[in-house]
């Protein structure tokens, strides 16, 4: 492995250490090397906090001079919550930036390059790119197309169903596979789920028991158009997590009023004639912020959600029961005819928790 693709693997093994409180700034890691060395790395901090290159820049000190930076993604040239990142380069005195990725970001896109190079630093992009492009893929998702990152995630039994015929699912999976799903609700901005999953449940979808949580709960959006969940469900209750209760005109002034009194946000949002419209729902995360929402079911929703080509990731977790066909599917209302219809996945992981098997499926491939 030649001297730029080892430095800026240990680059991108910095941005990682980012990746669950840097949201909803990308987790970038960036490292200084002078005459081969490393004299300073860094990730990007909390929003608000210095992003990966002045943290590098910082332990480095006067040994940036005549340095190289290795930075996961392109330095930002804007005024956001901090200072631009190439002027912090430029004042470094940095003689060379080597960039994973550049900046989708309608801000930055080359700009950042750009003032480098004008600056008579030398630039070289694109080491490491693909590594680049599926750590930071949620992020780029987002700034590419306005919506989350989705990702689907169920436990279901060996015969591919997520609740027996009386709505009960606790437990299909293991304490240890579902420790590791608390990892995706870490890395999620919002976690949404349908009504009835909210009613037959009873979800907290809090991130619990592990080490690093992220700086804000993520929002739990639950879709009700018809303001039918009772206000007893954890999901109402503000002291876990924040709730963004999507509803309709459906909703009775009685459940406004309910929520209203009880400090929980509700929209009402367009609707289709599967339910909420989930498109324009998408957009309006993407608008506040949300890079990534996990979708914890149910199966209507879930097949919604596949009808409308909005999930890029499924994570599976399959444990050892059976539960026959009058057991609650994985998608409601998605049926096609022939197995020239049925999508194709890709195979990205498969890991095992005792008895049971985790498996992430890519399910949208193109859209870059
Ligand atoms: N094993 C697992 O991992 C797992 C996970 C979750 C759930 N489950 C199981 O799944 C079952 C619940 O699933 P479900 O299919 O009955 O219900 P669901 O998907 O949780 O909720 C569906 C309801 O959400 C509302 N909704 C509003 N807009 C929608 C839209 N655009 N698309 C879809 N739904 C929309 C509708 O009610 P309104 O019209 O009233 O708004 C709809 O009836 C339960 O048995 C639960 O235990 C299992």
């Amino acid at each position: 492995m030649d001297a730029d693709h080892y430095f800026m693997k240990r680059a991108l093994a910095q941005g990682q250490q980012a990746r669950i409180h840097a949201p909803p700034n990308p987790w970038v890691g960036a490292v200084i090397v002078q005459q081969g060395k490393i004299v300073g790395e860094g990730f990007t901090q909390p929003v608000g906090q210095a992003h990966a290159e002045v943290m590098a820049i910082r332990q480095a000190g006067h040994l940036c001079e005549g340095s190289t930076l290795y930075v996961t993604l392109e330095p930002c040239s804007h005024f956001g919550r901090t200072p631009p990142c190439v002027d912090a380069v430029i004042q470094a005195k940095i003689a060379k930036v080597v960039i994973a990725l550049e900046d989708p970001d309608p801000r930055v896109q080359g700009q950042g390059i750009r003032k480098l190079k004008e600056a008579g630093i030398q630039v070289l992009v694109g080491i490491e790119a693909q590594k680049a492009f599926e750590m930071l893929e949620p992020y780029l998702f987002h700034r590419k197309t306005g919506k989350p990152f989705c990702i689907a995630k169920a436990g279901i039994s060996v015969d591919g169903r997520t609740a027996a015929p009386d709505n009960t699912s606790k437990w299909i999976t293991n304490e240890k596979a579902r420790q590791d799903a608390q990892r995706l609700r870490a890395e999620s901005q919002a976690i949404l789920v349908g009504t009835k999953t909210a009613h037959y449940d009873q979800p907290q979808l809090t991130v619990r028991s592990l080490a690093a949580l992220p700086p804000k709960p993520p929002l739990r959006v639950v879709l009700d158009r018809t303001g039918a969940l009772n206000l007893s469900s954890p999901l109402f209750d503000l002291a876990l997590a924040p709730t963004l209760v999507v509803t309709s005109s459906m909703a009775s002034q009685k459940a406004f009023d309910a929520w209203q009194s009880a400090g929980i946000e509700c929209i009402i949002a367009p609707e289709t004639e599967e339910g909420i419209d989930i498109n324009a729902l998408m957009e309006t995360l993407g608008k506040r912020g949300i890079l990534q929402i996990l979708v914890e079911g149910g199966a209507t929703l879930l097949g919604h959600l596949l009808k409308e080509n909005l999930i890029q990731l499924l994570h599976l977790y399959i444990g050892p029961r059976i539960l026959g066909d009058q057991g609650i599917p994985l998608f409601k209302h998605f049926a096609p005819h022939t197995l020239t219809e049925a999508p194709q996945l890709t195979l990205q992981n498969i890991q095992q928790f005792d008895e049971c098997i985790h498996l992430c499926y890519r399910i949208q491939k193109e859209w870059t």
